[in-house]
């Protein structure tokens, strides 16, 4: 067994998240531009193959977790095929999709078929108008119906990230939570962080999640933490105490998590990274495609590993610089 991923704060990485595409079909404004969006061409797309064989590699290096992600990891029409493979691989324990969900009905069935069980989907509002003003586009019947199919093929844990946007989501956080409650969906509230692609970000659009949790108390009941059986696990749980639904928040900003980071990430283009907000990144293309052999990249992720820093900087002010992909380009 080779050493694990282990770097200099004694962080151990056994979670991978593989982004399939940077091509999404909607296009959330604190994410994408709203024209003109710059993909990457599809020749430097990573095929399935060579996704899977960075998978395997650091698999055999500990990850056992995996999480597919996007841009819209759906928009892949055969991405049933890529799961499948992830979901077999011997040593993952734990395979999961990111998805905003338009696609989701007419692929459930494969991908449920393909092993899969555990699907984050993307949705802030139940709320046509507000769906449209946030995605710029038409789609919320679609990620609902993306819902139901899932429900009713028996996915699970089904969970809902929806990002928290101060002076635009308010009203979204109670029904949110009580469509939660109905479907027996977590709903995981994200604070609003840095990686948009039209720099709209800053510290007074974030909805703190522990602004969001005295909404859900008065809107809804009290509310108590959940004791987290994983340390490391980036979500703060709440379980309503009429035991009727749980709640968790990705408190990016206003409590990172980053001392816990287990995280590496691959980009859709191959690139190595080891945090959401790194700048810089590590080649691994030019490594898959030029025929170098497992162990050479096995050295690259530990390199890789071994220099991540210790955490982003969103906190410090003038000293945070963004990542230079916004977050569609670098998969959530
Ligand atoms: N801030 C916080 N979360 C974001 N996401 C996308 N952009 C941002 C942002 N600027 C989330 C979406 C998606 C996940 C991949 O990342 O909720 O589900
Ligand atoms: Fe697409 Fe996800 Fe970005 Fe929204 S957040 S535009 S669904 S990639």
């Amino acid at each position: 067994m080779p050493a694990p991923l282990i770097d200099n704060y004694q962080r151990l990485h056994d979670n991978l998240r593989l982004s399939v595409t940077d091509r999404c079909n909607i296009r959330c404004f604190y994410c994408m531009p709203e024209k003109d969006v710059e993909f990457v061409p599809r020749a430097e797309i990573l095929r399935f193959e060579e996704m899977e064989r960075f998978a395997r590699i650091a698999v055999d290096l500990g990850v056992k977790k995996i999480r597919v992600t996007g841009g819209e990891p759906l928009v892949r029409k055969d991405l049933h095929i890529l799961v499948r493979k992830l979901v077999e691989m011997p040593g993952v324990e734990d395979v999961a999709l990111t998805t905003n969900g338009v696609l989701l009905a007419p692929q459930a069935e494969a991908l449920y078929d393909a092993g899969l069980r555990r699907l984050n989907i993307h949705l802030d509002t139940l709320d046509r108008a507000r769906f449209e003003e946030i995605t710029r586009r038409d789609e919320l019947h679609r990620v609902l119906e993306g819902i139901d199919a899932a429900q009713r093929l028996g996915f699970g844990p089904i969970k809902i990230n929806a990002v928290a946007v101060k002076g635009l989501v308010e009203q979204d956080i109670v029904p949110l939570a009580q469509f939660g409650r109905e479907r027996g969906i977590e709903i995981r509230y994200i604070e609003f962080m840095p990686l948009d692609a039209q720099n709209l970000w800053d510290r007074s659009r974030v909805l703190l999640a522990e602004n969001i949790l005295t909404m859900l108390a008065e809107g809804i009941g009290p509310l108590d933490p959940v004791p987290d059986p994983d340390p490391r696990a980036p979500a703060l749980e709440y379980r309503f105490r009429d035991g009727r639904g749980q709640v968790g928040f990705i408190a990016s900003v206003s409590r990172p998590f980053c001392l816990n980071c287990n995280r590496i990430r691959l980009t859709a283009d191959g690139k190595l990274r080891y945090c959401l907000f790194a700048i810089e990144e590590t080649d691994v293309k030019g490594l898959l495609r030029g025929g170098a052999p497992d162990e050479e990249i096995a050295e690259t992720i530990r390199a890789t590993v071994r220099a991540k820093w210790l955490g982003h900087e969103i906190n410090q002010g003038e000293r945070f610089v963004p990542p230079p992909r916004p977050m569609y380009a670098i998969g959530g």
